[in-house]
């Protein structure tokens, strides 16, 4: 926990720098670069020079000078030792979910310091899981929760307060103040989803939260950013975007949980057709992807998919109006 005080301690000196902070960068370089949404110190230190020169008309030199400067700032290449890393796998906890099945698949639940992905069709359960983890976070920790509040973004206005009363009381919880410990942001578009998902560091600063859920992380994008010219541009945001998220949760110790629609592959002709949205970018950046289909009777099924260290598998679900459980 010490550790997560001094990061956040760190992370407010950062906050006061913008992109004007770094040598060589006047106000109307800072205005081009914003507006092809280098926003922030380490989009511009992960930038190439020849990118940056073409967005900016300055020169390539002018350019490496500007990226170099940033990455000091931004302190990329910071490497940190293997203890280090260790002692803060240490501090990874884990959020139960409503379904000992599901909890099994994962090891044990939801990890913190991760982004867990659910993805299928519509109607497969994703917004009813998330539902089910805002109430289980906020359960004791000796009932598989974190005694936490939680933060969710709604992109398709689908919270439904009345969902987390059912599933409240199904637990025996007061629903009024598992109500009051959830926040949720409706984001607009793409853009505001964004800048919310910068604001939860804010608010889990004043009301820590160990769990943020973003419902849908990919509609937005999908629906805004169409045909082949605009799918790096979307591609390059959604990376950024999902990588607040991954540090939010590194940050605040916190289980990030999103949601992802499927799209219909035409180049599949054997197996599954179905892929989720965002391509490689959300694929690498989310550490747990589970695909949800439907089965029989209100059940459905998880599968695991691509984790780095535990097996795949599949585990059977049930979505009932008590919420999410193994069923029977
Ligand atoms: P999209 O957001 O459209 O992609 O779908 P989703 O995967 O988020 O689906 P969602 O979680 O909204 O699942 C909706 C399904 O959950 C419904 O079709 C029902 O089968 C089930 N469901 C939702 N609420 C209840 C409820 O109160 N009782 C029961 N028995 N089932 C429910
Ligand atoms: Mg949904």
């Amino acid at each position: 926990m010490e550790k997560n005080e001094k990061n956040k301690k760190e992370e407010d000196n950062k906050e006061e720098l913008t992109i004007e902070d770094i040598p060589g960068v006047g106000e109307a370089t800072a205005e081009k670069l914003r507006e092809n949404n280098y926003t922030d110190i380490m989009a511009i230190a992960v930038a190439s020079p020849s990118d940056l020169a073409d967005l900016t008309g300055i020169g390539e030199g002018a350019a490496a000078k500007i990226i170099a400067a940033a990455r000091k700032i931004a302190e990329v290449g910071n490497f940190e030792t293997g203890d280090q890393i260790y002692q803060r796998r240490k501090d990874v906890h884990k959020l139960k979910s409503g379904s000992e099945n599901l909890d099994t698949l994962l090891g044990g639940g939801l990890e913190t310091q991760a982004i867990t992905e659910f993805f299928g069709e519509f109607g497969s359960g994703k917004t009813q899981i998330m539902h089910q983890l805002a109430v289980m976070a906020t359960m004791p920790e000796d009932r598989g929760g974190f005694n936490s509040d939680v933060i969710i973004i709604d992109t398709e206005n689908t919270f439904r307060p009345e969902r987390i009363i059912q599933m409240a009381k199904a637990k025996d919880l007061d629903s009024d103040q598992v109500l009051a410990r959830i926040r949720v942001a409706r984001a607009y578009n793409s853009h505001h989803q964004i800048l919310l998902g910068d604001k939860a560091g804010e608010i889990a600063k004043e009301h820590p939260a160990k769990l943020l859920i973003v419902d849908s992380l990919t509609s937005h994008f999908r629906a805004e950013y169409m045909g082949r010219g605009s799918l790096s541009e979307r591609q390059q945001l959604l990376n950024r975007h999902m990588h607040d998220l991954l540090r939010f949760g590194t940050l605040h110790n916190a289980v990030i949980a999103v949601t992802n629609q499927v799209s219909a592959r035409p180049d599949v002709f054997f197996g599954d057709p179905m892929a989720p949205i965002g391509g490689n970018i959300v694929g690498h950046t989310a550490t747990f992807r589970i695909y949800l289909r439907k089965g029989k009777a209100g059940k459905r099924i998880a599968r695991l998919i691509d984790s780095p260290y535990l097996p795949e598998g599949e585990a059977v679900i049930q979505v009932s109006e008590d919420g999410v459980s193994d069923g029977t």
